[in-house]
């Protein structure tokens, strides 16, 4: 943590499915935002009081139930305002009351900081990464030398593929990466780190992402780097058996 920024951003690994909830502090005003509550409202209240925050807003990376199961809690709680994009909404059935619905690019001001959202689409439609300075909250769109899965309702490997590239060419190498879950060998990396050894970043032809996406990876957790080969000339061998 950089004792200059206007912000810090507090994790907590909750639940069975090694869920990372996020809480994102603006200094000047003690405000806070919590991203994906989910598994344990009374852990999440209890880190907030412990800094002297008051939480005013609550943001969603997507409307899976192991990010937002907590949601309707906190918003009974806090009274915090919803975030999420509009493609979400349209997917997502069930959400609470009052949502702000965003479009990608839009911005949101925690007092003197200023959050970025980031349309990328391919785990679920609406699935959002937020970008707070030099650090960037991805969900289920990148994990630390992994990436999300794209065979549920609503998943597109084919948007992943794009959505994975304009991360790659817009965040500077030095971005740190905070995933939705602690799926990888640490529970953050750098997009420097993630594009030398993360293998979903290595595909510059869309079929052989989707190939390996969805039928060849089989890697287990933790996840680790693997060096760059030549994805783009990956070659898929058929299945001959009937
Ligand atoms: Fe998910």
């Amino acid at each position: 943590m950089i004792e200059a920024a206007p912000h810090a951003i507090h994790a907590l690994e909750l639940g069975r499915m090694a869920n990372f909830i996020y809480v994102i502090h603006d200094r000047a005003t003690d405000r806070a935002a919590v991203v994906d509550p989910a598994w344990d409202v009374p852990g999440i209240l209890a880190l907030t009081e412990r800094h002297g925050l008051r939480i005013t807003d609550i943001l969603i990376t997507h409307s899976h139930f192991d990010h937002i199961n907590g949601v309707e809690a906190l918003v009974n709680r806090t009274d915090a305002q919803l975030h999420l994009l509009r493609a979400e909404a349209a997917f997502w059935d069930r959400h609470t009351d009052r949502p702000t619905l965003h479009e990608g690019g839009d911005r949101i001001q925690l007092g003197q900081t200023e959050i970025e959202i980031l349309h990328t689409p391919g785990h679920t439609p609406g699935s959002a990464c937020y970008r707070v300075g030099d650090q960037v909250l991805t969900g289920d769109t990148l994990f630390v030398f992994g990436c999300g899965r794209c065979d549920l309702r609503g998943g597109d490997p084919e948007q992943m593929h794009q959505s994975l590239r304009r991360l790659s060419e817009r965040l500077p190498g030095g971005t740190v990466i905070r995933p939705g879950h602690n799926y990888g060998i640490t529970p953050t990396s750098t997009m420097a780190a993630q594009l030398a050894g993360n293998p979903f970043l290595h595909f510059d032809d869309c079929p052989g992402f989707v190939e390996y996406r969805m039928h060849l990876h089989d890697r287990e957790e933790p996840y680790r780097p693997e060096p760059r080969a030549n994805r783009h000339s990956h070659r898929v061998i058929p299945n001959r058996r009937a």
